[in-house]
């Protein structure tokens, strides 16, 4: 028989699990911040459910570049769902617990919308790449099924990854404390709580993130760069404004959700402060979302149009 060492008693607790401190290091802004998030996700709802609607009842809206902006309002919906609530009710409640398979399946559902959304933006770059500058080629290029496939695409592409990625993060050995400084259960503050070795985990992070960060990211930036340099040949200056303003919008919420979740995933593990985890997740969980639809509408007359004839009916 073959006896195999014990393993040291002392440092192993068995964490069933975890506290979500969120914002528990400002208790007098409890109610200020619980008022603040109910209105931001009030917000997100209401503005990216408008044009949800708008995209599906509107027969102008009909068009490849809307039906995939319907679609990114959707998911937007979905994603913010998966941190938002739960934060709010840790605010409101102040019991901050959550089990080990909660804060997994939350990790997951963030990880594998967030690689939706980094594919569809770069989705949706391609489609103006292509609306600008192949325009004889547009209606064959980007054809109804070409639009599904692209978007289904986008959807299921990060699931066998993202479950994995989970996967291989909750195997680690958790010991001493088990209080996640942050609002969610993100990979940077659970990491943090590891001991033992994580190399893998941390070579895990990098590739995901260059896989559904970085490289629909190049994509993007590839896609404006031909884009601005066509639109900069055209003749008139009221289709180069035109076109400008359109890319402008859709590169500000790019940059801002690209930046922010960059900087959290792609950091050196030695550059992690919770303090400033927070304020850049906020960015790219709560604040692109609430950008996107008010960029989308503010400066689009078609979207302006559809949203009139809806109200005023
Ligand atoms: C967005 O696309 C996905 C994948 O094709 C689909 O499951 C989902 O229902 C779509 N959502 C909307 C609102 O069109």
């Amino acid at each position: 028989m073959m006896h195999y060492p014990k393993p040291p008693e002392e440092n192993l607790t068995t964490l069933v699990e975890f506290v979500l401190l969120g914002f528990a290091d400002a208790p007098r802004l409890r109610w200020f911040l619980f008022g603040l998030f109910f209105a931001i996700y009030m917000i997100i709802l209401l503005g990216n459910g408008t044009i949800l609607i708008i995209t599906k009842v509107d027969p102008n809206l009909h068009t490849p570049m809307y039906y995939f902006l319907g679609n990114f309002s959707f998911l937007e919906i979905c994603y913010v769902s998966t941190t938002l609530p739960r934060m709010l009710l840790n605010l409101a409640t102040q019991r901050r617990n959550i089990s080990l398979v909660a804060c997994a399946a939350q990790m997951c559902f963030v990880l594998i919308l967030g690689a939706t959304e980094c594919f569809l933006l770069a989705v949706m770059a391609y489609d103006r790449h292509v609306a600008i500058c192949q325009p004889l080629h547009y209606p064959l290029l980007m054809n109804p099924k070409v639009c599904t496939q692209l978007v289904t695409g986008s959807w299921i592409s990060g699931i066998p990854f993202q479950i994995g990625q989970t996967i291989q993060i909750f195997s680690v050995t958790f010991c001493g404390s088990n209080q996640i400084n942050h609002f969610f259960c993100d990979i940077p503050p659970i990491l943090g709580l590891a001991c033992g070795e994580i190399l893998v985990n941390e070579m895990m992070v990098y590739l995901g993130a260059m896989l559904f960060l970085f490289v629909p990211f190049l994509l993007i930036l590839v896609s404006y760069s031909k884009i601005i340099s066509t639109i900069l040949k055209l003749p008139s200056a009221t289709s180069r404004a035109k076109a400008f303003s359109t890319c402008s919008s859709h590169l500000a919420v790019v940059g801002l959700f690209f930046g922010s979740s960059i900087i959290t995933y792609l950091r050196p593990k030695s550059d992690h402060s919770a303090e400033m985890d927070k304020v850049f997740s906020l960015f790219y969980t709560i604040l692109t979302p609430m950008f996107n639809p008010i960029i989308y509408t503010l400066r689009n007359k078609d979207v302006i149009l559809a949203l009139k004839k809806l109200f005023c009916k």
